[in-house]
């Protein structure tokens, strides 16, 4: 699409997945289910509390074995060691990639250039227990005394959607007294509507940028600051505003004593920063202890990745399986469906993760690719999403496959509430799967009753292609440990695919052209200057928007 180069086409293993595609693309699950009773149990991983059945998908032990072969030319096994030993893997920016070295939990040493980091990650998690626990505690007051029970996470992108994902899922473990709030959209309308909830005497601001130069997050934290001053005075901020970042030095311009600052590294990717001080406010709501055991679970399915030959490695399964889809199937999108409401953040969150991740049109060699990248990801928590977008994953002209995660145990086991959540869960993909027949459908609808003529009309509107791929994540129950676990899964599935795509996975080039154009229309916005020139939709827009506004 975009030229000729960097094409996984000359690839051996990439050649067999082509020719295999084409004997692959009509073989029915239904019939693949039916010759191989074994198929649920050859198709699926059991790691501590979290079960993954792949077994609903397009594949043979042929395909799988290609696969493997696709990521052993593209060298996954080495770029998964280099990863852990701090290379320098993201290589536009010339930075290690080690949100692993956050959750370490055996403190082996990891060099970047040359120094051990782990002294300063543990520092920083003893900082952060620390404050949580005095916060949680009531000894870290505000400037009236007041215990801080308003927990405000202002950031964005990855500043805002892991604490945000994770303090939701882990709700049920929040101290009884204190509420998080998470403010990141520019649109007044976010601010305000926390602001107008809280009493400033008892609120803490977590300001979270790993640049802090994020216009909104500033933009937000002005804003915040001066409500907190014109309530408290100005001597109040020390004792209601703290920072994450990377940078000291624009921390500290806005008036937030570095003593006050959390540190992170530019070795944390935004949207892998979670398990860095931009969890303070996972920390505050749920305490120290739970927040480290999020980072056993990631480091568990770490060492599951980092030590799991292929075949049997999760995250590197689901990526094969990604790439399968995305490049051999040209399925354009995926969806992730959490059946469980705690868990609603995470489609926004793998949004974040996947698509800033392997949105890339670039490869590592600097040439464009002729293959797909990222798929699209979107989806909500089930059952709610089964009655507004389930209608295309039926029975639509795209296939779109899916995850499906699933808890077995609720936190709010209510009479039959759970069991009928999980049989919907379990239904969707088996129905996804087997689909239904026009003659099923048919002689369906004459055993309820309904006439001939009337079954004939209908028989195709009720039938069901399936043959739709989805892999089923099963849980005993989200609590932190599984949390991690979890998370951590689709940071290393989103590393393999951008592997074998030969792109790279933790820069973000993409976001800042919107950026830079946003800042020259402000100023024609606000007054009559013009800035760079615009074609006439544009400018016609700004004119439109000025007149309205007056
Ligand atoms: O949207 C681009 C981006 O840089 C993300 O990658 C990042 O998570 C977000 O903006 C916020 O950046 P920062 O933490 O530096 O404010």
């Amino acid at each position: 699409m975009f030229g000729l180069k960097s094409d996984l086409s000359k690839n051996k293993a990439w050649k067999k997945l082509a020719k295999h595609y084409k004997d692959m693309r009509d073989v029915e699950m239904r019939g693949l289910f039916r010759k191989d009773p074994q198929r649920a149990e050859r198709y699926c991983i059991t790691l501590d509390s979290i079960m993954v059945d792949y077994s609903k998908n397009r594949i043979t032990n042929k395909t799988m074995d290609y696969l493997f072969e696709l990521a052993q030319e593209k060298k996954v096994p080495e770029k998964i060691e280099q990863m852990f030993r701090g290379d320098k893997i993201n290589q536009t920016e010339n930075r290690a990639v080690l949100h692993v070295a956050l959750r370490n939990r055996e403190n082996s040493p990891i060099y970047v250039d040359g120094k051990n980091i782990m002294a300063d990650v543990n520092a920083v998690l003893a900082k952060m227990r620390k404050f949580s626990d005095d916060v949680r505690l009531g000894k870290f007051v505000g400037y009236t005394g007041k215990k801080l029970v308003n927990i405000v996470n202002i950031g964005i992108g990855g500043s805002d959607l892991g604490p945000k994902m994770a303090t939701e899922a882990l709700r049920k473990y929040w101290a009884k007294d204190i509420n998080c709030y998470f403010i990141s959209n520019i649109d007044g309308t976010a601010c305000n509507e926390v602001l107008n909830k809280i009493n400033p005497e008892e609120t803490l601001f977590i300001v979270c940028s790993k640049t802090f130069t994020t216009i909104e997050t500033l933009t937000n934290a002005h804003t915040c600051r001066k409500w907190l001053i014109d309530a408290l005075g100005e001597h109040a901020v020390s004792k209601h505003f703290v920072a994450v970042s990377t940078n000291a030095k624009e921390v500290a311009k806005f008036g937030i004593d570095t003593e006050n600052m959390f540190e992170f590294w530019d070795f944390v990717g935004g949207r892998y920063s979670m398990w860095s001080a931009i969890g303070l406010s996972i920390a505050i709501a749920v305490g120290m202890d739970n927040f480290e055991k999020m980072l056993d679970g990631a480091h568990e399915m770490d060492m599951h990745f980092k030590y799991t030959e292929m075949s049997k490695n999760i995250p590197v399964i689901l990526a094969l399986l990604g790439v399968w889809y995305s490049d051999f199937f040209n399925f354009r999108s995926t969806a992730v469906v959490p059946y469980d409401q705690y868990l609603q953040y995470v489609p926004a969150y793998l949004q974040q993760l996947v698509m800033e991740s392997n949105g890339k049109f670039v490869s590592n060699d600097g040439e464009y690719v002729k293959y797909m990248t990222s798929p699209v990801v979107f989806g909500g928590a089930g059952t709610d999403v089964q009655h507004s977008f389930f209608q295309m994953m039926h029975q639509g002209t795209s296939v779109i496959p899916c995850d499906i995660i699933v808890p077995a145990i609720s936190h709010n086991e209510i009479g039959e509430h759970h069991e009928i959540l999980v049989a919907n869960a379990l239904a969707q993909g088996e129905a996804l799967m087997k689909g239904k027949t026009v003659k099923e459908a048919y002689d369906e609808m004459r055993r309820a009753g309904k006439p001939k003529e009337e079954a004939k009309r209908l028989k195709k509107y009720k039938s069901f292609e399936g043959n739709r791929p989805s892999n089923t994540i099963l849980f005993k129950k989200i609590d932190a440990h599984a949390l991690g676990m979890l998370i951590a899964m689709y940071e290393h599935k989103t590393f393999v695919e951008g592997i074998i795509w030969n792109i790279d996975s933790f820069d973000q080039m993409g976001v800042e052209l919107g950026k830079q154009m946003a800042l020259s229309i402000l100023p024609e916005l606000q007054s009559n200057a013009s800035g760079i020139s615009h074609d006439s939709s544009t400018k016609n827009l700004i004119t439109m928007v000025k007149r309205m506004r007056k």
